[in-house]
């Protein structure tokens, strides 16, 4: 909102979070969506590269904002300082999402910043990572570019923006929250970061030795895949015969284990300074004996139906879900728009109304404006039969949904 305004287009990736959504029906924005590269190996979504930002900036000499996502919930960090650098020398500010990096820049072997990479603005949820009680989070404002002195975003504009979507009765426990978070990183943040990074090394290390899993790495960077947050664990059970959602079940029930995001093929941990050696333990643990189970063949049979079932990783989900889902309105054109509720099969090429995504990670799979695709609906059916959570759908069936009339 400080950034765009209506109609005024904003570059970004498909994937972001829901909360971008609502960032876009609140200023009236127009989206220009990108495609963020997938890894082919495992399917994880990545970031959008320079190439294809560089590429946009020419069909769109108009944009007026470019946001990425970086890290993603799984960790995986754009090209960030390139990136910046491209909307600088076009003069436009780069909003990062890096609601999952607050910890960055409290380690050497951690990523570097967002806004140590030129960043214009980035929004840290404080709370996820680092000790902020929930929903305590922080903005970081670069407003002048170093170089031309340019002012790429107004910090007078910021403080309006802020106060139409806040309440003008502040939690004090939040702000306090957020200070105590504050001074524990710069006080004994390296510190903290040393040893959650040793947890996390020897976690992977161990995981990566069971047999039937598969730990994400990334020995290289690679286009859209810059760098990994190595305290992002992302383990493939597929091999296992399991889904991600499965295999969350049997460790929370069995072994009190609990994943930040499990999907259909993987299930994605933080470790974070509140993690100790025990909660490790119990987490190889849990894993080898799931492992070892699943590798019995009654228990195989039994999962392996319903992973057969499952999409093949390799097909790149959001190309599949974006095909024929071009914008008819923008998101905000589309939530003031009359609606009505329409069954399903007839929902298809019709304009949504509503945000609907599995719940985590959030990134809606069904957005305000966009024409509702077959393969979306195909993706959100399969979510649902794995046992994942739908969220923002006004028929959670999802035998119904709201179209523009
Ligand atoms: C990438 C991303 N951005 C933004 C958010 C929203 O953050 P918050 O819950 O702090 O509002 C989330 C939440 O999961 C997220 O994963």
């Amino acid at each position: 909102m400080a950034s765009c305004g209506p109609g005024d287009k904003l570059l970004l990736p498909r994937t972001v979070h829901r909360s971008v959504i609502s960032g876009l029906i609140l200023s009236g924005a127009r989206p220009i969506f990108l495609l963020p590269e997938v890894c082919g190996r495992t399917g994880l979504v990545g970031s959008v590269t320079p190439a294809a930002i560089a590429q946009a900036f020419q069909a769109h000499p108009d944009l007026k904002a470019v946001l990425i996502v970086s890290p993603t919930y799984e960790g995986i960090c754009a090209e960030t300082g390139a990136i910046a650098a491209l909307c600088h020398a076009q003069g436009i500010p780069l909003l990062v999402d890096e609601a999952h990096g607050p910890h960055f820049g409290f380690h050497p072997d951690l990523p570097a910043s967002a806004l140590s990479q030129g960043a214009t603005v980035s929004v840290q949820s404080t709370h996820k990572v680092l000790s902020g009680l929930t929903q305590s989070a922080m903005l970081h404002l670069r407003p002048w570019d170093p170089r031309s002195g340019e002012c790429l975003i107004d910090p007078g504009r910021v403080a309006q923006a802020l106060q139409l979507v806040q309440s003008s009765s502040p939690s004090y426990l939040l702000l306090a929250a957020l200070d105590a978070a504050r001074s524990q990183m710069a006080t004994q943040g390296h510190a903290l970061m040393t040893q959650t990074l040793a947890l996390a090394n020897q976690a992977r290390d161990r995981l990566r030795q069971i047999p039937g899993l598969r730990v994400f790495e990334l020995p290289q960077p690679q286009p859209g895949f810059a760098q990994l947050d190595p305290t992002r664990l992302t383990v493939d059970v597929s091999a296992l015969g399991l889904t991600g959602f499965e295999a969350d079940e049997i460790l929370n029930e069995n072994y009190g284990v609990i994943a930040e995001l499990p999907s259909l093929w993987h299930l994605t941990f933080i470790i974070s300074l509140g993690n100790n050696a025990v909660d490790i333990e119990q987490l190889v643990t849990g894993f080898a004996a799931m492992a070892e189970r699943a590798c019995d063949k009654t228990f195989h049979a039994t999962c392996q139906e319903t992973f057969e079932n499952q999409f093949d990783p390799k097909f790149g989900l959001w190309r599949e879900i974006a095909i024929g889902a071009e914008l008819g309105l923008s998101p905000r054109e589309a939530y003031f728009s009359a609606a009505e509720t329409i069954a399903l099969p007839d929902g298809i090429g019709q304009i949504s109304a509503e945000t609907v995504c599995p719940y985590p990670p959030g990134i809606p799979v069904l957005l305000p404006g966009e024409r509702i695709g077959s393969g979306a609906i195909a993706y959100l059916r399969k979510i649902q039969a794995a046992g994942g959570i739908i969220s923002g759908a006004s028929d959670p069936s999802l035998e119904t949904l709201r179209v523009i009339r």
